[in-house]
């Protein structure tokens, strides 16, 4: 063998060698990171669901593309529950991965984040088959409102619908239909949860819109500055109105139009979903009304929110989180 080519012969041999270290330290560092992910893993996914039904961020973006161009929305958020959230994680994720964007999917999670997901489409607690076809390409703003409008009945439980017909249900929806409870409004705020409305100084905008809508416990008292003081709807979901003790007392929830709304199994009938409800919210609602029998209390019709979530579907290139969108979805 000629000398130079031995040399080459060794110097490539090193040069494997190296490779093989690196490769075996870089493995070893992997798997300790994931199997420090997987213990984060479990931990996430049961903080997110106890948060009720979060929404993967693309998702939240969709959401502001079909709502916010061609009815004037505006979105804000609450100050006070997103502190009460524990905030693990976070932090790093904000400094670590780039803004999402129309073109970001779940690859651009951080791992524990995918692994989340993962979890939640393995899931499939609401028995989702879906079964509609893609958009591959991305329809417009106005194109998505028009199905938005024409596909999503946003309707409520009424004292026809089986079992609420029943005498155990007598008098205890309100009788007007929701429409009948308010004027017309051409301008609505949406004031969803999240601290960063804290030093925003927007309630007086806010409060200038006909209508104010405002989730579960986002409080207005002591932040009217920048939340505003309004109230016109008050969209809550029943595992507040199941477990929150506050809920039958606190004048929180006093004020506006009440609307709840419990997730069904995908595509579900009423009475199907009646049986086995989300969070046995009956009595809770029933006392309620019985306190304050002069305040519209509505449930939302569950098949609502996955007529939403159909749509949400056909437009997303990937599996999305097989539960009903969370409320602030339902409202956008
Ligand atoms: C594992 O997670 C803990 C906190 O959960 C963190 O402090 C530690 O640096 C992590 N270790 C590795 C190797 O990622
Ligand atoms: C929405 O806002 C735009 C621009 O700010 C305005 O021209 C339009 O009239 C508004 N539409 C409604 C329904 O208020
Ligand atoms: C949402 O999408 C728009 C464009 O469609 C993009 O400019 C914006 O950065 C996105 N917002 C977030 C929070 O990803
Ligand atoms: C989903 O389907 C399984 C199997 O058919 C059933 O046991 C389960 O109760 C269903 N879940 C819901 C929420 O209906
Ligand atoms: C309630 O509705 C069901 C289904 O529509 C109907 O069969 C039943 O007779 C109704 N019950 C009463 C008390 O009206």
């Amino acid at each position: 063998m000629p000398r130079d080519t031995v040399c080459s012969s060794m110097v490539h041999i090193n040069i494997l060698r190296r490779i093989m270290y690196g490769l075996l330290a870089f493995l070893l560092f992997l798997t300790i990171c994931l199997w420090n992910e997987s213990k984060k893993g479990y931990s996430v996914s049961f903080r997110l669901d106890s948060k009720g039904f979060q929404l993967p961020r693309n998702l939240e973006n969709l959401s502001r593309r079909m709502g916010s161009k061609p009815v004037n929305i505006t979105t804000m958020t609450d100050p006070q529950r997103e502190s009460r959230v524990p905030q693990t994680g976070t932090k790093v994720e904000k400094l670590n991965y780039k803004v999402w964007d129309k073109d970001s999917n779940s690859k651009n999670l951080p791992a524990r984040l995918q692994k989340v997901r993962k979890n939640y489409l393995h899931m499939n607690k609401y028995n989702v088959t879906f079964e509609g076809t893609r958009q591959l390409e991305k329809l417009s703003a106005s194109a998505l409102l028009c199905q938005l409008a024409n596909r999503v009945k946003v309707t409520m439980i009424q004292g026809t619908d089986f079992p609420f017909n029943t005498s155990e249900w007598e008098n205890y929806l309100p009788p007007k239909n929701i429409r009948e409870s308010f004027g017309r409004l051409s301008t609505c705020a949406v004031v969803s949860s999240a601290g960063s409305l804290k030093a925003s100084y927007l309630g007086e905008e806010i409060d200038n819109h006909d209508a104010v809508l405002r989730f579960n416990g986002a409080p207005t008292k002591k932040y009217e500055q920048h939340v505003g003081e309004k109230t016109t709807f008050r969209l809550v979901n029943s595992q507040l109105i199941t477990t929150d003790k506050n809920f039958l007392g606190d004048s929180l929830y006093k004020n506006g139009i009440l609307i709840m709304w419990d997730p069904s199994p995908y595509h579900s009938e009423i009475p199907e979903w009646y049986k086995k409800p989300d969070y046995n919210f009956f009595q809770n609602y029933k006392q309620y009304r019985k306190l304050n029998p002069n305040q519209p209390f509505y449930i939302l019709n569950p098949k609502m929110p996955w007529e939403l979530w159909d749509i949400l579907q056909e437009n997303s290139p990937e599996d999305i989180q097989p539960n009903p969108p969370s409320s602030g979805m339902i409202d956008a």
